[in-house]
């Protein structure tokens, strides 16, 4: 570390994770915690948040931490510092998730200006999307950002876009048929009890054409889920990584997160399809479709036809901040 160099100070790296809790995951569980140790941030995967029906794994919960940690390194480089970031860094704590150290003061760059400002419009849409392809040159810079993150995003082609649909439709199905899937979607939605979750309003209305998987996340709701239809066409896109372990699964939250920005920054809408991922034939199938990769997650993407309504909602940061003693 250069000896002049002056550290964050808390106030800053406080308003970084008042970056990061904007990070996408699975239910909007938002399975995080964070303590600043200057000149680091450790995030902490919360296990108390987990979901074990759809996720016994906790797979998807070090998807969404990854998906965090990538906000908060975004957050503190567009703040003007250079991070280490290590995974898993200590095997006697394994819900330490990443430590984020800040290393150096380095100028902002107009890609982390654009990373950065997306955070807070970065939304998932489970609305229609406009019937207009998505032209290949952003198709290659959401690929260039999984890629930059140590992972592969492939866009299916037709006859890949239906197989990846197929599944995931089947997989939905077969999930729903689970009473205990019920419950634990219920519970991540009973927006009388809780004010994280799905909010009914983020939920959308079904597709008339029953193309696009759709999660039930209205099923509480006394109003009827609207139908429309959706894109018949829709862009698909697979997250994969080279190995299936807990760090794989981080940097995919990682890949997924500069995914999600940079489609945001390029006037994409998003939204992470994971029900073929969270039933082992379906994503044992889906491997077939991510040359020996492992699949992570599925993204539909494409031109939102009207602005989100707002923002779903997060945990506060004191609700999210461990003090140190
Ligand atoms: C690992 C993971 C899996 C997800 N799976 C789905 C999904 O299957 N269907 C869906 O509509 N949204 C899915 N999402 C999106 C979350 O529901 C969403 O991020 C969360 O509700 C917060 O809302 P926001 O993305 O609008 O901020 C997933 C997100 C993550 C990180």
């Amino acid at each position: 570390m250069n000896t002049s160099f002056v550290p964050p100070s808390r106030g800053m790296l406080t308003e970084c994770v008042g970056s990061a809790v904007h990070a996408p995951s699975l239910h909007n569980s938002q399975p995080w915690l964070f303590r600043i140790r200057r000149p680091a941030i450790e995030v902490y995967a919360d296990p108390t948040r987990s979901l074990p029906v759809v996720d016994p794994d906790g797979r998807e919960l070090l998807i969404s931490v990854g998906a965090a940690v990538f906000t908060l390194r975004t957050a503190l480089r567009r703040a003007g510092y250079d991070s280490d970031c290590e995974l898993l860094p200590d095997p006697g704590r394994p819900t330490l998730a990443a430590r984020v150290t800040a290393t150096r003061v380095r100028p902002v760059d107009a890609t982390i200006e654009a990373l950065a400002a997306a955070i807070p419009y970065r939304h998932t849409d489970r609305r229609p999307f406009a019937q207009v392809p998505v032209p290949p040159d952003r198709l290659g810079r959401l690929r260039d950002a999984a890629r930059r993150e140590g992972a592969v995003l492939t866009n299916a082609d037709q006859a890949g876009r239906d197989a990846v649909l197929d599944l995931a439709r089947a997989a939905d199905r077969w999930l729903r048929d689970q009473p205990e899937y019920r419950q634990e979607l219920d519970h991540w939605t009973d927006h009388r009890r809780r004010h994280d979750g799905v909010p009914v309003w983020a939920a959308g209305p079904w597709d008339a054409l029953e193309l696009v998987p759709l999660r039930d996340f209205a099923a509480l709701s006394p109003v009827r889920r609207e139908v429309e239809p959706f894109e018949p066409y829709p862009t698909i896109g697979l997250l994969s990584t080279a190995g299936d372990t807990p760090r794989d699964w981080l940097r995919a939250g990682q890949a997924l997160q500069r995914v999600l920005l940079t489609a945001t920054w390029q006037g994409l809408a998003t939204m992470p399809i994971s029900q073929p991922v969270e039933v082992p034939a379906m994503r044992k199938a889906l491997a077939g479709r991510a040359a020996g990769r492992f699949p992570q997650i599925v993204l539909r993407v494409g031109y939102g036809r009207v602005q989100m309504p707002g923002a779903t909602p997060r945990r506060s940061v004191s609700e999210v901040l461990i003090q140190t003693g």
